[in-house]
């Protein structure tokens, strides 16, 4: 159902009627009960993008990230052997957190506490006085966490053994996003919120475009056209817990000169160089749980909200690039596009806060999503599935829920 703009025509109401019309409860997106099932549910055991290899450039280099709704702090590392693995950042000796830096390069880890230190492959390689200790070396490496590639994207999972290998729960979407100029970055500028809003309510913004005329009305101009006036996409597609949409924009759209200027300088770099092409350079990725990715050829955008509690979340926002600028104009336009992403984030933020402020009242029962808001529809029926599957697990378990 891909539609050129000329003729422009939404999906309809009954194209996407089949995931359901009735209104959606409000307790999910406030409620510290229903936050705790996500957390057993879902991010216990679901693959979580938390990084880039070209974070992980040669041998010895390793990133810290934490995870804080499952209390984690993961270490990934690259060998000598070019492998990438993950671990807890947990000594083994009494659970001292290991590395306390964010990054850097190391050939192995000693624990600050009683100097254990760990080799990249997470065995332990020595350890002072050890003999009197009452245990094996062998036994006390670092503590493996389940870590896959796909597109450069780094996914841990932290189930010890995860029910999905990453390829298949990404399904046909992995083969899409090895196609985008992602899978070949070599560097990235990111920016990093903090945001008292649920996970989900923050998500669902980046979900929708119902806003944008209201919320962006000079920053999102370009994305609006007579014939569309609230720049809704073109094309929804689901895959099991992921969707996607295309975007549409308007080729008229009345832009600011510099505007004008760096998207321009951006579309000259992207024709210059045809192996960026992509068939789905137009496409919005939305993957389970909420990681954002918009593949266009040129500085291809990744957004993920992690949560930190029931009505706080972390965001992490990221444009990567291949190389080096080769000019000036480059570097504008790229820092240009940074500026731009911050500016539409900040008017989004405020929105999404309020937002979060009206639920913790307790004042709604339900919340109502219309026909051009199904994919944030597509991402409760997707959490409520698995939060409802988990609860009636535990009952049958003996558990109360
Ligand atoms: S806790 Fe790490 S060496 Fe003792
Ligand atoms: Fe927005």
């Amino acid at each position: 159902m891909t539609m050129q703009p000329t003729t422009y025509q939404l999906p309809s109401n009954e194209d996407v009627a089949g995931l359901g019309t009735t209104p959606i409860p409000a307790g999910p997106y406030y409620r510290d009960d229903y936050f705790e099932l996500e957390r057993e549910a879902i991010f216990r055991r679901t693959w979580i993008q938390i990084g880039h290899v070209c974070e992980l450039p040669e041998p010895g280099s390793f990133i810290v990230r934490p995870i804080e709704v499952a209390n984690a702090s993961i270490l990934i590392t690259r060998g000598k052997d070019e492998k990438v693995r993950a671990f807890h950042n947990v000594c083994t000796h009494r659970g001292t957190h290991l590395v306390a830096e964010e990054s850097g390069n190391r050939a192995s880890f000693t624990c600050r506490y009683h100097s254990w230190t760990f080799g990249y492959d997470g065995a332990l390689r020595s350890a002072p006085d050890f003999e009197r200790f009452y245990v094996d070396k062998s036994d006390c490496g670092l503590r493996p966490v389940a870590v896959d590639v796909c597109a450069g994207l780094i996914f841990v999972n932290l189930d010890k053994s995860p029910a999905q290998g990453l390829g298949e729960f990404l399904g046909p979407i992995a083969e899409q996003l090895e196609t985008l100029s992602i899978s070949r970055a070599t560097t990235f500028a990111e920016y990093v919120y903090e945001i008292d809003a649920n996970w989900k309510l923050t998500f669902d913004n980046f979900q929708e475009h119902y806003h944008l005329r209201f919320i962006h009305p000079r920053t999102g101009a370009g994305a609006r056209g007579p014939d569309n006036p609230f720049a809704y996409p073109v094309k929804f597609d689901f895959y099991g817990p992921h969707r996607t949409e295309s975007v549409w924009s308007n080729p008229a759209a009345d832009r600011l000169p510099i505007q004008q200027f760096a998207l321009g300088r951006l579309a000259q770099i992207a024709a210059a160089d045809v192996s960026r092409n992509s068939s789905h350079a137009k496409d919005v990725f939305f993957l389970f749980p909420s990681l954002f990715i918009q593949g266009t050829p040129v500085l291809p955008f990744v957004h993920s909200v992690m949560p930190i509690s029931a009505t706080r979340s972390r965001g992490v926002v990221r444009l990567y690039w291949i190389g080096e600028d080769d000019n000036a104009t480059e570097s504008f336009a790229r820092e240009y596009s940074m500026a731009m992403a911050r500016d539409v984030h900040a008017e989004d933020r405020v929105v999404i806060e309020a937002g979060q402020r009206g639920l913790n009242s307790g004042a709604l029962e339900f919340i109502h999503f219309q026909s051009q808001e199904v994919l944030c529809r597509h991402l409760f029926h997707a959490v409520d599935t698995m939060v409802q599957a988990h609860r009636a697990g535990r009952g049958a378990a003996g558990v109360v829920a």
